[in-house]
């Protein structure tokens, strides 16, 4: 007897590349990275063997990442800035180490690294150590070096991420860093019990809307068709949907090899706006209230310039009809928490628009899952 037995095929399990499996997969890996660490309001590292003393005397954070992980920084970055008032730098770990950063005892310094063996965030959280700074990486390999050379790991359980694309390591590394928002809000006494229990509340309803938006797969493979052959696109957003822009455009052009670029929807006019052509598609995010009517004004201008305008977003677009050819309208969640439903649409646009050019998905040219060199 004599059987084909393809075990790639069969790990893909039903799915056409790891990717798309990974992106389905992203419910589970957010609820396991997620609600062993929501305890009555409020977050619980004591698991993770996490002391709370690393997140006291903190005059300001620094997180190092490279690639989709440094967006994850950029997210966080966001959220702790304006909810905690605590000044966040985002450096990408291949320039952090040759700008002589100024690290304290007094800083906190996050590394978000999915395989922990990124050979600039390594390099980068050695530096950190050197300089006295407090240090917690936010990673999904267990064991592997940065994990070891960080004072405390926060995992994420995101499973076996195979696709070179990242994708649910991305959505639970935003996980992480909500998690760590929300602990140094109550260490240093930045929340009330009320906003902290209302902030979870949020959290949980907001991982509960990426099930719906897998769900509209379809409609999103429809307008993946509409702009499969574009040279370029361009992706908008302000404030923490520019940090979703980023990691958007980062994901089309990764593995689709379509020259996508973010940009924050202000700067448009500062240059990028001569690119808008006939056609050219223009995804535009929103998710935070008080940006729409200015970034609206930015979309307005790009259609009347002949744009293909995506607005995905999780705001009642009915005052707005006209002004987009496409709607990807994914359910509405707190604007603090508006990265995670956005993002999985999104990542489906790239997967979807690859597959219509027919590259190979899982494994873009020139790019490796775990960059070890520098
Ligand atoms: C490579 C991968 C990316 C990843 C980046 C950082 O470029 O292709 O998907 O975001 O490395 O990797 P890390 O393992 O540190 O998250």
């Amino acid at each position: 007897l004599h059987v084909d037995w393809d075990t790639t095929a069969a790990q893909k399990g039903g799915y056409d590349f790891f990717m798309q499996k990974e992106i389905f997969e992203q419910p589970e890996a957010l609820k396991n990275t997620v609600m062993p660490r929501l305890h009555n309001g409020r977050a619980d590292f004591s698991a993770d063997n996490i002391s709370d003393d690393i997140f006291k005397d903190i005059n300001r954070v620094v997180v190092t990442a490279c690639g989709t992980a440094m967006h994850a920084g950029l997210v966080g970055r966001h959220l702790i800035e304006s909810m905690l008032r605590i000044p966040v730098t985002v450096e990408l770990s291949s320039e952090f180490r040759y700008m002589n950063p100024i690290l304290d005892d007094h800083t906190l310094v996050i590394v978000v690294t999915q395989s922990g063996e990124t050979a600039d965030s390594l390099a980068a959280l050695r530096l950190a150590n050197e300089r006295g700074a407090k240090t917690i990486s936010i990673v999904n390999v267990k064991g592997s070096s940065i994990a070891r050379e960080s004072d405390y790991v926060l995992y994420t359980h995101a499973g076996p991420e195979i696709a070179v694309a990242s994708t649910k390591a991305f959505s639970v590394q935003c996980a992480g860093m909500y998690l760590i928002a929300l602990k140094l809000a109550e260490i240093n006494n930045m929340m009330t019990a009320e906003e902290m229990a209302a902030y979870c509340d949020a959290f949980q309803a907001a991982i509960d809307t990426v099930a719906p938006v897998l769900e509209m797969d379809e409609q999103i493979k429809g307008i993946a068709e509409k702009i499969k052959d574009t040279f370029s696109a361009f992706y908008l957003g302000r404030s923490l949907d520019y940090a979703i822009a980023c990691e958007g455009s980062l994901k089309l052009k990764e593995i689709s090899y379509v020259n996508s670029e973010a940009y924050s929807a202000g700067e448009l006019k500062h240059g990028t706006i001569s690119l808008v052509t006939e056609g050219v598609p223009i995804i535009a995010i929103a998710t935070q209230e008080n940006v729409l009517p200015k970034l609206m004004a930015n979309v307005e201008e790009v259609k009347a310039r002949g744009a293909h305008v995506i607005m995905v977003t999780d705001k009642d677009m009915s005052s707005y009809e006209g002004i987009y050819d496409d709607l990807i309208q994914v359910p509405n969640v707190d604007d603090r928490f508006g990265t995670f439903g956005v993002t999985v649409a999104l990542q489906l646009l790239a997967y979807h628009v690859t597959v219509f050019r027919g590259y190979d998905v899982d494994q873009p040219r020139n790019l490796a899952k775990s960059v070890t060199v520098e």
